[in-house]
């Protein structure tokens, strides 16, 4: 079986192709014929070393995909032939709050990925497709859809009427702003390029900044809202863009702390949370809980996931570059087979 290996720390240039051998089948686990799979930015991350709890070599890449079931261990009650799934982003975390050893069980990180023409999976490990999506559509979903969902719905408790800020344009501020959307909320997107910001508000969004433009852009956003701020800010940037975000939140309101885009070592002045009574909330991917409840939703709303490009799976490095360069809007993903 072929698969993509991060064999080193050396960024894009640690992936390799390797020939695996197939893994061995228990009574509880399922095999996959990975179809599709998609890049995040903590791949990048990933192949570079240093990625908090995701250090393990060789480890088959990529986290998020999407394929068929092709063989059923003879315990297995959840699925059958033929099934269509995504495996979980966490492998063992199924429902409730994770701890430590639960969260060693990244795909594509602390454990083996999806990048791979086969793999084979805990049967608790695997979700339902939604099906209004196909493959590629569906292998977007695991981190960066539901990063979004659970920072807007569980930890956010988003309510129609309200206001969310949504930092760039990459995988999960896109779904950020189509789900904020059908749950009725007002969006505004940032982004460094007029062209996205252009396809932004074709995907909905009420209003637009560029933050090249605008490097006070939180004074843009307190403009849009009345003075007022946001009621949640999607915060992808991390210490870069961190304080600035605070001061785009409205008294009371969430900045929801997901990612690191912009200059990690950046100083943040946290005041204007204590002053503000504004709650900033940690947020790690989600449950495989939170996947089953955001894909009611998708299915519901038939919200189909943005895709900007798609590589064969010979060009996963290609895919890489293109994630690196930032050039793309919503997801990137390589098709298996
Ligand atoms: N905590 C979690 O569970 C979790 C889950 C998923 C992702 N993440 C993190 O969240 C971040 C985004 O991940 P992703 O996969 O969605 O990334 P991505 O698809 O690679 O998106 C990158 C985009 O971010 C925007 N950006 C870069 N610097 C920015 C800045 N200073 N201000 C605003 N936007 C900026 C750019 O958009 P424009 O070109 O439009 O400016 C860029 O194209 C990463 O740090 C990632 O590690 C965390």
């Amino acid at each position: 079986m072929r698969a993509w290996r991060v064999v080193s720390d050396r960024g894009i240039e640690a992936l390799e192709m390797s020939d695996v051998p197939e893994e061995t089948l228990g009574t509880h686990d399922v095999r996959v014929r990975m179809r599709s799979a998609s890049l995040n930015y903590r791949d990048l991350g990933v192949a570079s070393g240093g990625y908090y709890r995701n250090n393990r070599r060789p480890v088959i890449a990529l986290s998020d995909g999407a394929g068929e079931v092709v063989e059923v261990g003879n315990q297995v009650t959840r699925w059958r032939m033929g099934d269509r799934v995504c495996p979980i982003f966490v492998r063992d975390w199924l429902e409730g709050p994770p701890n430590d050893a639960v969260l060693e069980t990244c795909l594509g990180g602390g454990i083996d990925g999806v990048l791979a023409e086969q793999r084979v999976l805990p049967e608790s490990a695997l979700v339902r497709i939604p099906s209004h999506l196909d493959y590629e559509e569906a292998a977007t979903l695991p981190c960066a859809a539901v990063t979004a969902w659970h920072a807007l719905f569980v930890s956010g408790n988003l309510q129609p009427g309200q206001t969310v800020l949504v930092l760039g344009t990459g995988g999960v501020s896109i779904f950020s702003l189509q789900l904020a959307r059908q749950a009725g909320a007002r969006v505004i997107v940032t982004s460094a390029s007029d062209a996205k910001l252009e396809r932004a508000k074709q995907l909905g969004a009420d209003a637009t900044i560029n933050y090249s433009a605008h490097p006070d852009w939180h004074l843009a956003v307190r403009e849009l809202t009345e003075g007022t701020g946001v009621d949640h800010v999607v915060e992808v940037g991390g210490p870069g863009t961190l304080e600035r975000s605070l001061k785009a939140a409205r008294v009371g309101g969430a900045v929801h702390l997901i990612g690191v885009l912009d200059t990690p070592t950046a100083k943040i002045g946290p005041l204007s949370a204590v002053f503000n009574c504004q709650r900033i909330q940690g947020i790690y991917v989600g449950s495989r809980a939170m996947f089953e409840d955001m894909n009611r939703a998708l299915e519901t709303n038939r919200v189909h996931p943005v895709i900007d490009s798609v590589f064969p799976f010979d060009e996963a490095r290609e895919a890489y570059r293109a994630l690196a360069s930032q050039q793309h809007l919503g997801k990137i993903v390589l098709r298996i087979s």
